[in-house]
């Protein structure tokens, strides 16, 4: 059987990027064709390593290729990624290619563990990913992270990120003591921020992601003025008294002189199911409250996290969650995370 390079293009061509509603080919998402009589390989480069859709667009080519040029064929796509990046100006933080604002209304609803776990999650997909802890006020990026009482080195001048399980990071925590920053006035802590951003090294990075103080403050608007964010996540849990201090977050970034997007909302203790009753969902908090918000702004809700024990723990020993299923809940919040900036992004790559 003869067949070229030419025909799998063509054949690939009418596989379609669900959210760039383009076709691979035209995206230029298909490199190195190889081919040896009857197996075919190729490259598909995805906009991201935590891609939800790399299974379904595995299978797209597989059949389109059988389909179209050969049932004999033996098709092999290799999916690989290049992770998107839109930033024109790169004085700050230049060898980054997405910076994702972490924010909440309320203090206490999970902004931080959201922060960690989204990293964690990243990471796992296979992307390079950092973590700057900008709340100078309750750093609490230290203990989640297990670094507590450990300080960041230098290297010709420059700050170096602690590096733990794959992710830099830096916080406030790691350079003062205990409860010394609390008594900060605002531009002291505005200042730390700007240092966080031009003074560290934080080297090649696809996300890095920002865990913003709780509210709506002076470090928001340092952060917006200073830093060339591609978006925030929101996160709020179902109850209306964090719903409504949710909208004016949300009122925060959507304002004309910040205009920061916002790339999805996460409601976290959704629910809670007792080990010994896994199939029972308490809602300890109500319901609907990420839904109600996701439907008022028009912004997606990205997931929903259930209370467990395990993520508790997790964070306050600084350690990997354990539990599969919450790690998985996870790894689809961090997907659809991924998928929401490289729609933004488009496919102008950096
Ligand atoms: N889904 C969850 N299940 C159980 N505990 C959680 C969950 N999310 C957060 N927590 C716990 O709630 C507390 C507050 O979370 P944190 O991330 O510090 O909130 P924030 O940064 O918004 O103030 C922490 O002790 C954390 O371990
Ligand atoms: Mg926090």
């Amino acid at each position: 059987m003869n067949y070229t390079e030419e025909d799998i293009l063509k054949a690939l061509s009418n596989v379609d990027d669900p959210d760039l509603r383009k076709d691979i080919v035209t995206l230029g998402m298909v490199k190195n064709i190889r081919i040896a009589g009857n197996n075919v390989a190729f490259d598909v480069e995805l906009t991201t390593p935590a891609c939800p859709l790399k299974d379904m667009i595995r299978n797209a080519c597989i059949n389109a290729v059988q389909h179209l040029v050969s049932k004999e064929l033996t098709v092999i796509p290799n999916m690989t990624s290049r992770v998107t990046s839109k930033r024109e100006q790169k004085e700050v933080l230049p060898g980054v290619k997405n910076i994702i604002a972490v924010a909440s209304g309320k203090g206490g609803v999970g902004k931080s563990t959201v922060a960690v776990q989204l990293a964690r999650s990243l990471r796992r997909a296979g992307a390079m990913v950092g973590i700057l802890d900008a709340d100078i006020y309750g750093p609490s990026i230290p203990t989640m992270m297990g670094l507590k009482g450990q300080h960041p080195g230098a290297e010709d001048g420059r700050m170096q990120p602690l590096v733990k399980d794959g992710l830099k990071i830096i916080s406030i925590g790691f350079l003062v003591a205990d409860n010394q920053a609390i008594i900060w006035r605002g531009p002291m802590a505005s200042s730390a921020i700007r240092q966080f951003t031009t003074d560290v090294d934080w080297g090649e990075l696809d996300y890095l992601i920002l865990d913003l103080p709780p509210g709506t403050g002076d470090i928001h608007l340092t952060i917006a003025q200073s830093v060339p964010l591609t978006g925030a996540v929101v996160v709020t849990t179902p109850q209306e008294v964090a719903v409504a201090d949710c909208r004016k977050a949300i009122g925060m970034f959507n304002n004309q002189h910040i205009n920061i997007p916002i790339l999805g909302l996460v409601e976290n203790m959704s629910w809670f199911s007792p080990p010994e009753l896994p199939e029972k969902k308490y809602f300890l908090f109500g319901q609907g409250g990420g839904q109600k918000l996701s439907e008022e702004f028009g912004i997606p809700l990205l997931g929903q996290i259930p209370m467990t024990e395990n993520i508790m723990t997790a964070s306050d020993s600084g350690i990997e969650i354990t539990d599969v299923q919450v790690r998985e809940s996870y790894d689809y919040l961090a997907g659809e995370l991924a998928r929401q900036v490289a729609i933004k992004n488009g496919m102008q790559t950096a």
